[in-house]
């Protein structure tokens, strides 16, 4: 059974004064937007919504907008070589320049984040077409990514002005929501993070993961859990332990160039059927020794799903002291080892499957051995 290690720091005394009341979009800068669209749409089963380019107007970029149950995605390309997205994907690569949150008042989420030492990324403003007033404000995070405040109330369109809705048949792999989004910081910068996510955005830190729990004989890194007031928002974050040889943290710093969002969590309620229709769809999954399934019955007791489907899928499994998770993790979303994805299912436990780090881990240094950079 895995030990949790559960640190509750105080509030401060305006306690929960973001109010998020969910992650209301993860924005993808990427170089293609059309083939973006098509790779979640075909592979991960998110349904396309909403379309943003030439034929709505929008002269600078092209957008889809995807949605899995509360789970919303938007992948947007540059038109030129001098938008800012295009600077983005030729510095980056594909990846997160956006993990916006839904509040109820953004010019609030504004003043108390900026107040508190936020940096702005720009000050609050409203967007308006027939369907009505979208308002935003943002502000920075790790790297070069954002961190947008975004009020819907008054907006009944597709996802934001200039942006129509499109249908396409859509065949759902039973992913529904936002469990988490790690993001990477380099080595030594962890608690900064950790303190803006305390000090500017009033979270608490859920546990922490040192490179004693989190070791192989190369990698090593260091984890802090930060969650809002109302738990539905938690960013873990990451930052390169010593190891012998090169950490994973390091070759996503090496090639992303500066931090940013590593993997981002997605729950399913069923992840053997999710697992296997991803599977089906092309989807590609780390995979760790069979051994891990000779010692798993013992580690875990008994669970709802069948042993072998969980083998044969290469699904891994954890508890702690609240019930059990079964996780899985892909390889790189894109051509640079840098974003990944998981998919999760929760059955009661709320940590992050930390007795399958060194599993995982172990078959992470084996991609990277290959590639070249370990
Ligand atoms: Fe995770």
């Amino acid at each position: 059974m895995t030990q949790m290690r559960t640190e509750s720091r105080p509030m401060t005394e305006e306690g929960d004064f973001l109010q998020i009341k969910a992650i209301d979009h993860v924005h993808f800068y990427v170089g293609n937007a059309k083939h973006a669209m098509h790779y979640w749409w075909k592979s991960f089963g998110f349904e396309p919504v909403g379309y943003s380019g030439l034929e709505t107007g929008n002269r600078e970029f092209a957008s889809y907008v995807l949605e899995a149950g509360q789970a919303r995605f938007v992948v947007s390309a540059a038109y030129g070589p001098t938008h800012p997205i295009a600077a983005h994907q030729m510095v980056h690569g594909d990846g997160v320049k956006v993990i916006a949150l839904e509040v109820e008042d953004v010019e609030k989420a504004w003043k108390a984040t900026t107040e508190r030492g936020g940096k702005t990324a720009w000050t609050p403003r409203e967007d308006k077409d027939d369907h009505g007033i979208y308002r935003t404000s943002a502000i920075h995070t790790y790297g070069e990514t954002l961190h947008v405040f975004v009020d819907r109330a008054d907006y009944k369109g597709v996802f934001a002005p200039s942006y129509k809705p499109i249908q396409k048949e859509t065949e759902s792999t039973g992913l529904v929501a936002i469990d988490h989004i790690v993001g990477n910081v380099q080595l030594g910068k962890m608690n900064e993070w950790v303190n803006f996510y305390h000090k500017v955005m009033g979270f608490r830190q859920l546990m922490h993961f040192d490179d004693k729990d989190i070791s192989t004989e190369y990698s090593a890194l260091m984890s802090k859990v930060m969650q809002n007031g109302n738990g539905r928002v938690k960013f873990p974050i990451n930052e390169p332990a010593e190891g012998k040889r090169k950490s994973q943290i390091e070759e996503y710093l090496d090639y992303y160039l500066t931090p940013g969002a590593q993997h981002i969590a997605i729950i399913t309620g069923d992840i053997l059927s999710t697992v296997e229709k991803l599977r089906k769809n092309g989807v590609e999954f780390l995979r760790v020794p069979q051994s891990y399934y000779e010692v798993l019955p013992q580690r875990l007791g008994e669970i709802k799903e069948d042993y072998k489907a969980i083998q044969e899928l290469g699904i891994l499994a954890d508890r702690d002291d609240e019930g059990y998770l079964l996780q899985i993790f892909t390889r790189p979303i894109q051509d640079r080892p840098t974003m990944f994805i998981e998919v999760i299912q929760r059955h009661g436990s709320q940590s992050f499957g930390k007795g399958n780090f060194k599993a995982l881990f172990e078959s992470i240094e084996l991609e990277q051995e290959r590639r070249g950079n370990l």
